[in-house]
């Protein structure tokens, strides 16, 4: 019998919200192609709810049973969810890349991939390889009556919307040259100050070296690029988001280092080639939107690693930004198999929101969610704007890295928070707010997401009632089969279903 000292130190291990092994299934490829109307719910769909949900992400794992090296090298496959009049209907399509039909017709890995995909034969077989394959497979947007998906290093896809067809690569009139960087993060300015009021779609690129270009593209509504304008910042650059305020974008220009040596070799990816500094600062990147003030503004602070911003806004002389943040970065190491990730060893994604003073150059920032979150979501009239209400997917554990298995609203004037996990089988992706038309509240809408059912291998549609989100999903669309844990999409009110 152990002694009692023997028991206080006895190692407890914590009782996980999840299962290794289910998780991991949520990463077989899907490589079937899927039409039909959701006839297997739980619940009652909104009849009030209509439009399109599309949602991009890594559709492949594998290419004819050769596995790629990470999620992030996957194809890009389009989900589509339409809600009509109480009813919802499922496609899927992969984006038919030129990449994707080369390897699927070879039926093998042609291209090296940016996060660690060799082709087969070594890294004799990769050196000296710097063909990019675009693969399309990041966000999916639908703007200026085009459905796009994005990738942050190449040109856009364009797809029918009715019918998920490729239609090729998109240039915006020539505005964009052949291969040129379009992110995968744009922002929607619900009325945008250049333009008289007017909607407008703003996003970025980035050219990375040892010193970085970033350019600022900013759409009409229809679709036409009415501003673009670059500037050029000292050091290598890694900068997946940003966000925007009616006067300006804002760039975290993460504490990283690139050594190309090993993928120019063939022995690693050129994201396995990026470092962490944790000793040093984040550079704040505040570019102007109007193009002819030149003057950027560059500030310095110390928060890790941010991939995710939730939402800015100007308030007096400040900017405040919301910003997800990892205390550290682990690499992507070339011999490793993302599926057996210990979670444990990992830091936890937290929200801090940050005061940029622009009169003084200074950077105050506070904590306002510790649990593990990621895919932050908001009331798309308010981005730019002091907002309210926050949605992310979290981690069902208040501590730690672990798995997204939960969704949390967080009302950023109260600090009260709403709590609903699909743990311990349930696997969330990015919620997506959709507001009630003629809402009058701020949390007045829906939240719309994808949940893998790990004790099922299939996925499920879940709507949440944004106000009750504590209360769990009104509804839940068990669809036909698995969907691999994706990445980015929006909603739009417009209804898209196969043309008859
Ligand atoms: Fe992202």
């Amino acid at each position: 019998m152990p002694t009692q000292e023997a028991q206080k130190h006895a190692f407890v291990a914590p009782v996980k919200s999840y299962d290794l092994n289910e998780w991991q299934r949520g990463y077989e490829s899907l490589k079937q192609e899927f039409d039909y109307w959701i006839d297997d719910v739980e619940g009652q769909i909104p009849p009030e709810l209509n439009g399109t949900l599309f949602r991009n992400g890594p559709g492949l794992l594998d290419i004819n049973g050769q596995r790629i090296h990470h999620p992030f090298d996957g194809d890009g496959m389009i989900v589509r969810v339409t809600f009509q009049n109480g009813r919802a209907h499922f496609c899927n399509r992969f984006v038919r890349t030129t990449g994707y039909l080369e390897e699927q017709q070879a039926g093998k890995i042609l291209y090296r991939g940016v996060f660690g995909t060799k082709k087969p034969g070594g890294w004799l077989n990769n050196a000296f390889d710097f063909k990019l394959k675009n693969i399309a497979n990041t966000n999916v947007i639908y703007w200026g009556n085009k459905l796009l998906a994005l990738w942050e290093a190449a040109e856009p896809y364009r797809l029918d919307p009715y019918t998920l067809e490729t239609l090729g690569q998109e240039y915006f009139d020539g505005i964009l040259s052949e291969g040129e960087a379009f992110g995968a993060h744009p922002r929607f300015d619900p009325h945008s100050k250049l333009d008289g009021g007017a909607p407008c779609l703003v996003n970025f690129s980035i050219k990375p070296g040892l010193s970085t270009t970033i350019t600022i593209f900013e759409l009409s509504p229809a679709g036409k690029v009415v501003r673009k304008h670059a500037c050029t910042v000292p050091g290598f650059a890694f900068i997946h988001d940003f966000a925007i305020t009616p006067n300006y974008c804002i760039l975290f220009q993460n504490p990283v280092t690139f050594n190309p040596i090993p993928f120019v070799l063939g022995m690693r990816g050129a994201a396995e080639c990026i470092k962490f500094q944790s000793q040093r600062p984040t550079r704040i990147i505040i570019i102007p939107r109007q193009p002819k003030q030149k003057q950027i503004k560059i500030l310095e602070t110390y928060c890790g690693f941010v991939f995710h911003h939730a939402n800015a806004f100007e308030q007096d002389r400040e900017i405040i930004i919301d910003s997800i943040c990892y205390k550290s970065l682990p690499e992507v190491e070339p011999e490793s198999d993302f599926r057996k990730v210990n979670f444990d060893a990992l830091d936890p994604g937290q929200i801090w929101r940050f005061h940029l003073n622009l009169q003084n150059h200074t950077v105050q920032q506070q904590l306002l969610e510790s649990r593990h979150c990621e895919f932050p979501n908001l009331h798309p009239q308010k981005v730019g704007h002091s907002y309210r209400y926050i949605y992310v997917a979290a981690a069902s554990a208040s501590h730690g890295s672990a798995p997204l298995q939960a969704f949390l609203k967080i009302d950023l004037h109260s600090g009260k928070q709403q709590f609903w996990s699909a743990a311990p089988h349930g696997f969330v992706g990015e919620p997506v707010f959709v507001p009630r038309s003629n809402a009058q509240q701020e949390d007045d809408g829906w939240i719309l997401a994808l949940v893998y059912d790990g004790a099922n291998h299939r996925s499920d549609v879940v709507i949440l009632d944004a106000r009750e989100l504590h209360q769990g999903p009104i509804a839940r669309l068990h669809l036909k089969h698995h969907i691999p844990y994706g990445l980015h999409g929006n909603f739009t009110s417009e209804v898209f279903l196969p043309r008859n």
